[in-house]
């Protein structure tokens, strides 16, 4: 698209060159485009952990699921990661580096459900694992436990078809109990928590492990105990 005379539809760069606004006007609708093929992969994943949640209650008699969230990375924060991690700055190196634009969380009730949920999402066919971490096995050194999955779907678009890739994390309540208020903690002290603070957190994350495996013990037991009687 060539310069055009100076008209009120055009505005001047900071740089003296003249912005043609149909220009930005292009690129802003390519860029909705573009997180929207991230918000549908959210209600996608979405759905499937409502049909396992649903299918749970329907034939078993407890659900591991305790409640699912997501979360659209904003605009703002997709391009603070894209500087901070210095990828080149075009929606071609955004959607090939940034995999976490679509986020869900799913919140389980024990330890035990991580697995369960993992396994039964991983195995489904339009699924792909880009990638795994176990933050339960391998926990970070400030104390945060998850299970984090990146995978890809397929999202069935009116004009195509697109993989789009969705950061799912998976923990039980205490983990998310955890992870919730470190969060505030850390943003509060915009990253610098001091030493005690940081003891404090990472022996507030054993406790929380604690309470996992005493309620993951006392579900084995509830379980062995609704089991049949055999003679
Ligand atoms: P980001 O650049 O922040 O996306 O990290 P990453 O790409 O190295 O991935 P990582 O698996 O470390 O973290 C992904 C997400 O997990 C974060 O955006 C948080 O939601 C969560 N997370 C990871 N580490 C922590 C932590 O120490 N505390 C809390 N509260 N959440 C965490
Ligand atoms: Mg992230």
């Amino acid at each position: 698209v060539g310069v055009k005379p100076w008209q009120s539809d055009t505005g001047s760069a900071s740089n003296g060159q003249l912005v043609d606004v149909d220009d930005v006007r292009a690129l802003r609708d390519q860029f909705v485009d573009f997180m929207l093929g991230y918000k549908f992969a959210i209600d996608e994943v979405t759905t499937k952990i409502n049909i396992l949640r649903e299918d749970f209650n329907n034939t078993h008699a407890y659900n591991p699921i305790e409640h699912v969230g997501s979360r659209l990375k904003s605009p703002e924060s997709v391009l603070e990661k894209v500087r901070r991690k210095n990828y080149a700055m075009n929606l071609a190196a955004i959607r090939e580096n940034v995999l976490d634009i679509a986020g869900v969380r799913v919140v389980c009730s024990f330890i035990s459900d991580i697995a369960t949920i993992r396994d039964l999402l991983v195995s489904q066919a339009d699924i792909t694992v880009l990638e795994e971490r176990d933050y339960i096995t391998h926990r970070k050194p400030n104390g945060y436990q998850s299970l984090h999955l990146i995978v890809s779907i397929p999202v069935f678009r009116a004009g195509h078809t697109q993989r789009v890739p969705v950061e799912i994390q998976i923990r039980t309540i205490a983990m998310d109990f955890w992870a919730s208020l470190e969060h505030k903690i850390y943003y509060k002290y915009r990253g610098e928590v001091p030493p005690n603070l940081r003891s404090d957190l990472a022996q507030a994350a054993e406790a929380a492990t604690q309470l996992d495996e005493k309620m993951e013990a006392l579900h084995r037991q509830v379980d062995r105990a609704a089991e049949p009687k055999t003679a």
